[in-house]
C-alpha cells in the first residue's frame, strides 16, 4: 500500500473539485469506465441500488433516467445540493459509508466507484457497512486507485508542476490510499464477500495529462465532456496507451474494479477468485 499525500486534505479537495464544475450529464459511453463496471454489475431492474459516493452525479442521473429504483449518497454536501436543483425526482442524500442510515440488507447493489480509496481511517468498518445494507446474493461494484507504476508517474508529475509554479511547500495531508490488487480484493474476501471478478482499467491514463495526446474534442480540457464521454485520447495516445495496457495491465492501468457478491452462507464466502 501507498499513501498519496497533497497540500489539501481529502475532503477539501472533493469540496473544491464538485464546487467547481455543474452536476453531471448522464453519462453516455456505455464502452468505458464507470459504466462498463455498472451495467456488468446490475443485471436486473428488480431490487434498489445505492451509489455510494455519487459525486456529481453520471451514475446516478444514468440509472435514474431509466427508470432503475437508485439512491445516490456523497459526503460532500454541497454536490448533494446541486443534484437536487438540477433534477429534483433524483434520490439523493448526505451521507458516510462508514456509517449508513439504511437497514440491514436494503440493497441489491451498491456502485462504488472511486470511494474506498478515499478513506485513511475506517476502510473496514466501510466495507463492512456495505455488506451490511447489501442483501443476500447482492453484489457490489467498487474501484480503488491502483499501488503502481502509473498513479506513482501520475503523484510525482503532479508534484513537479506544483514545484514548477512556485509551490514549494511539501504536502502532507491525506489524498488517497493506493493498493495493489491482492490488497483490494483480500479487504473485501475479509468482510465475507466471495469476489467474482477484478479488472485493471485506466480510467484517467496518464497520457490524458498531456494535451499533445488528447483526442481532438478533449484538447481543451473539459471535466464534463471528460466525465460523460470517458477520457478521449488521440490515435497515438490511444496506441501507447492500448499496448502498455496490454503487456503491463496491472502496472499501466490507474484503478482496479471488483465485482464481489455476499454470499448465501458465510461457508460460500471461502475463496472462490
Ligand atoms: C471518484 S469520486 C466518484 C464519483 C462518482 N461515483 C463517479 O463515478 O462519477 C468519489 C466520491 O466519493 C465521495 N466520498 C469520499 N469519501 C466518502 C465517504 N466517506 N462517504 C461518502 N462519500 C464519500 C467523494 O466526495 C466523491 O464524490
Amino acid at each position: 500500500m501507498r499513501i498519496t499525500y497533497r497540500r489539501e486534505n481529502n475532503k477539501e479537495y472533493w469540496a473544491k473539485r464538485w464546487d467547481n464544475i455543474p452536476s453531471d450529464y448522464s453519462m453516455e459511453n456505455p464502452n468505458v469506465y464507470p459504466l462498463k463496471f455498472a451495467q456488468l454489475t446490475v443485471q436486473s431492474k428488480e431490487g434498489k441500488i445505492l451509489e455510494a459516493g455519487c459525486g456529481a452525479g453520471r451514475i446516478l442521473r444514468y440509472y435514474a433516467n431509466k427508470g432503475y429504483n437508485i439512491v445516490g449518497i456523497d459526503f460532500i454536501g454541497n454536490t448533494v445540493k446541486k443534484l437536487k436543483k438540477t433534477d429534483q425526482t433524483l434520490k439523493v442524500e448526505a451521507g458516510d459509508i462508514t456509517d449508513l442510515t439504511y437497514n440491514d440488507k436494503s440493497f441489491k447493489y451498491v456502485l462504488a466507484f472511486g470511494l474506498y480509496h478515499n478513506l485513511h481511517h475506517d476502510l473496514d468498518k466501510a466495507i463492512k457497512e456495505t455488506y451490511r445494507v447489501l442483501e443476500t446474493g447482492g453484489k457490489v461494484c467498487a474501484s480503488f486507485r491502483a499501488d503502481n507504476l502509473q498513479t506513482s508517474l501520475t503523484d510525482w508529475l503532479i508534484e513537479h508542476r506544483a514545484r514548477k509554479d512556485g509551490i514549494n511547500t511539501h504536502p502532507e495531508e491525506f489524498h488517497k490510499r493506493n493498493l495493489t490488487q491482492s490488497e483490494f480484493v483480500s479487504l473485501f474476501k475479509d468482510a465475507g464477500f466471495e469476489v467474482e471478478a477484478v479488472y485493471p482499467v485506466e480510467n484517467m491514463p496518464i497520457f490524458y495529462k498531456f494535451s499533445f495526446f488528447r483526442s481532438r474534442k478533449h484538447k481543451i480540457f473539459n471535466e464534463q465532456i471528460g466525465r460523460k464521454d470517458g477520457y478521449e485520447l488521440s490515435t497515438l495516445g490511444s496506441f501507447i496507451q492500448r499496448n502498455l495496457m496490454r503487456f503491463f495491465p496491472r502496472q499501466f492501468c490507474n484503478i482496479f474494479v471488483l465485482i464481489a457478491r455476499k454470499p448465501d452462507t458465510i461457508k460460500h464466502a471461502a475463496k472462490k477468485f
